[in-house]
């Protein structure tokens, strides 16, 4: 992994001015290396498809106020234009959609909207551009995939949908791909599926990748780091073995600690109390201060700076100890492998395993004779 960033984020600010001003977006700072996955994670509204798509520059200029610095590879992306704009769009940074339903043309067949995208990049004919969208189905793992070329959007399984969505994303060979919440509207053994597709792409490719979840089991499997995300705000930004392990921010400690695991069956479930903020009126303190169990009087007066150097950060003024964190226990922090008979993979945390493999197998029945859904091993 190079040492530069590929991209770096600073002071990024972004202001929806439409009907009421929203500041959806509040002095982003964060890297990404070649070959490195970041999570994005938050609840709802906190700004992560915002950031995505800020950095694919796909706000309507005419009712969004951009400020900071976005470059990948070296080249300001707030500042591309034309032709440099349409080629950096798909070209070096690809986003895959959480509805790859909608995110289809629905009167295209998949194949005329693979081999279109890889013409605008590329000086290839007709019949090249096709044998290479079908490369790319097949390159995904769609099941026959030559027929599945000629097939439109809507005669496609939602898994199946989402796999052409990759395809479509990766025809171009991006540095970087983008996907927010590509697994959310799947079942649970597709996303699981999903996942590993994306994690072996992303190793095939050697391609920087920032996954949006608000699963955290998800985050967890694919990530490298991970960041939390609040009122547009990054929070906290670490490895993801240290994040999940000894979370420094309430917010972040909150959220793993309402996670469901098997060993919190039949207890009930710590929530975060109250809402989010309105972000058309952030408070002058800290956003997390209404929620928060460590608030001080400090908290309401001044919003605590981020402190980090774009591959970590933490924003509070009252961060917890690295020792008698709540999530502390729960998260395991050892590979394990899958238990079900037969089944060849292997995850990064004990706790998800026993989750994952009841949405992955059905392991109320104990013969092992069928093959697992996932045929290959990735970790
Ligand atoms: N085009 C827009 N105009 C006004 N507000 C927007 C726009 N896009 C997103 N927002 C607001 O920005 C906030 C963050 O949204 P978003 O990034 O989509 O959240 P999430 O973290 O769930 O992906 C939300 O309050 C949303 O309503
Ligand atoms: S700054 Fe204060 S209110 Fe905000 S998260 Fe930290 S301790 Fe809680
Ligand atoms: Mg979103």
């Amino acid at each position: 992994m190079s040492s530069a960033p590929l991209l770096s984020v600073r002071g990024l600010n972004v202001q929806f001015t439409g009907e009421r001003t929203a500041q959806a977006l509040t002095d982003l700072n964060f890297d990404l290396a070649a070959g490195e996955v970041l999570g994005l994670i938050g609840e709802s509204g906190s700004g992560k498809s915002v950031t995505l798509r800020t950095l694919l520059r796909l706000h309507t200029p005419a009712t969004t106020r951009i400020t900071g610095q976005v470059h990948v590879d070296g080249q300001d992306v707030l500042a591309l234009k034309g032709a440099a704009l349409q080629h950096y769009r798909g070209g070096v940074v690809s986003m895959v959609f959480q509805e790859a339903g909608l995110a289809f043309d629905p009167v295209y067949t998949i194949g005329q909207q693979i081999a279109q995208t890889i013409q605008a990049h590329e000086a290839v004919n007709g019949k090249t551009a096709r044998k290479r969208a079908l490369d790319m189905l097949e390159r995904v793992q769609i099941p026959q995939a030559a027929r599945r070329l000629d097939a439109y959007p809507h005669e496609l399984s939602g898994g199946m949908k989402q796999r052409a969505m990759i395809a479509l994303a990766l025809s171009c060979s991006p540095r970087i791909l983008l996907a927010d919440e590509p697994t959310t509207a799947l079942d649970a053994t597709v996303q699981i599926q999903i996942l590993l597709l994306l994690r072996e792409l992303q190793r095939e490719n050697a391609m920087s990748v920032i996954f949006v979840t608000h699963d955290i089991g998800a985050a967890v499997e694919v990530a490298d780091r991970i960041a939390v995300m609040y009122a547009g705000r990054m929070v906290e930004d670490a490895h993801v073995q240290q994040l999940m392990t000894a979370p420094r921010h309430p917010y972040s400690a909150g959220l793993l600690a309402s996670t469901v695991t098997s060993s919190s069956r039949g207890a009930p479930l710590p929530t975060i109390r109250g809402a989010p903020p309105d972000l058309s009126r952030l408070p002058a303190g800290c956003a997390f201060a209404p929620r928060c169990d460590h608030a001080r009087e400090a908290c309401l007066r001044e919003a605590p700076p981020v402190e980090g150097n774009g591959r970590r950060a933490l924003a509070c003024w009252y961060p917890l100890e690295s020792s008698g964190v709540p999530a502390a226990a729960v998260w395991g922090g050892a590979w394990s492998r899958c238990p079900y008979p037969l089944c060849v993979l292997s995850f990064q945390f004990s706790v998800i395993t026993e989750i994952q493999v009841e949405s992955c197998h059905d392991v109320t029945k104990p013969s092992p004779s069928p093959q697992p859904p996932v045929r290959r091993a990735l970790w």
